[in-house]
């Protein structure tokens, strides 16, 4: 069995390694043009010529959970496309919304201004029946989230595309409930795949619904949200701000106005990130279970977008 690793400004040499020591009966391989036919393939961005050229491919290992931008290239329909499934994902995407949601909740920004100003002040304490917190998106990442809310006892609220019962979460499924979900919510946790369907999701309509002195938690894509729309919401004074790890342009770019707006805490693209040690034990099980002829999870579909 042979298995490349492709990726794109990443080294692929302790992922090679990695791989290798998990699958010493494989023959693992860092990908350059014309290199031997591959049976599987573990990929960052991979360039259209590595699919063109790797016909032989039986399954695509990409080393994230979104896919969207792999799905832009010319796949063989009959390439099976395999996203990371949690690998230790989901636990930071838990620690990063949670930190996000408490910070904006117990006002510690604004303590922190007092701080440096010298200012012992105390803030009236805020009621968390006031601060749903609405998860867009209930799959492996959102699921954790919504739990770990719960933890804090904030409202929860899920919405998906397929209906979903996740105790104590109140559920809300397909385009017909956005607007219910979105006005039953005032803190807005964006954590959807990336797809036509969900591109620009983010708009004027859609976060006018927030209840008054909404917030923006964006941890899914950039892509998602219309960027001037949330400058103009949080100008009027309906979202109180965001926290925003992505955007339509990564890096963003020294003049974007989110680097400095007063209302907007950015970090960059660092929610969640993949572990090498994680996502090499979960690739190769995946490729022993595939061996042994066993489903497998986290099999994107091409349709669907995710
Ligand atoms: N910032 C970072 O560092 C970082 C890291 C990892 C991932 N991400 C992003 O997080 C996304 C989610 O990851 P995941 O592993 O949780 O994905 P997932 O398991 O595929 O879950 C996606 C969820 O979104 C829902 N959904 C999809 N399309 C929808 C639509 N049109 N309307 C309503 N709901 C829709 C799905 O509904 P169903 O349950 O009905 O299918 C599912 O609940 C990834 O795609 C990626 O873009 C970001």
């Amino acid at each position: 069995m042979n298995i490349t690793v492709c990726f794109d400004r990443l080294d692929p040499a302790p992922w090679v390694q990695g791989l290798q020591a998990a699958l010493p009966q494989a023959r693992v391989a860092a990908w350059a043009p014309v290199a031997p036919p591959a049976d599987h393939a573990v990929v960052w961005a991979p360039p259209q010529a590595f699919i063109d050229e790797q016909q032989g491919l039986k399954t695509l290992f990409n080393i994230g959970a979104g896919v969207d931008a792999l799905l832009q290239l010319r796949l063989p329909p009959t390439l099976q496309v395999v996203r990371l499934d949690d690998a230790g994902m989901s636990v930071q995407m838990a620690e990063y919304v949670c930190h996000a949601v408490i910070r904006h909740f117990r006002e510690f920004d604004a303590y922190d201004a007092d701080v440096k100003a010298g200012r012992w002040s105390y803030r009236k304490p805020r009621s968390r029946a006031d601060f749903p917190v609405g998860v867009m998106g209930l799959g492996v990442l959102g699921e954790r989230v919504a739990r770990a809310l719960q933890m804090f006892e904030f409202p929860v609220n899920g919405y998906s595309r397929s209906p979903k019962q996740i105790d104590g979460v109140r559920g809300f499924a397909g385009a017909q409930q956005l607007g219910d979900f979105l006005q039953a919510s005032r803190v807005l946790v964006n954590l959807m795949p990336l797809t036509h369907e969900t591109e620009n999701i983010l708009n004027r309509s859609t976060l006018s619904q927030l209840q008054p002195g909404g917030y923006l938690i964006n941890v899914a894509r950039g892509r998602h949200l219309v960027e001037e729309d949330l400058i103009a919401l949080i100008d009027s004074g309906h979202l109180a701000g965001a926290t925003l790890d992505v955007f339509r342009t990564e890096p963003l770019p020294p003049e974007h106005p989110f680097w400095h707006h007063p209302r907007i805490t950015v970090t960059p693209h660092t929610s969640a990130r993949t572990l090498r040690d994680e996502s090499i034990a979960q690739i190769a099980g995946k490729i022993l279970a595939l061996q042994r002829g066993e489903p497998i999870r986290g099999v994107v579909d091409h349709q669907r977008g995710y």
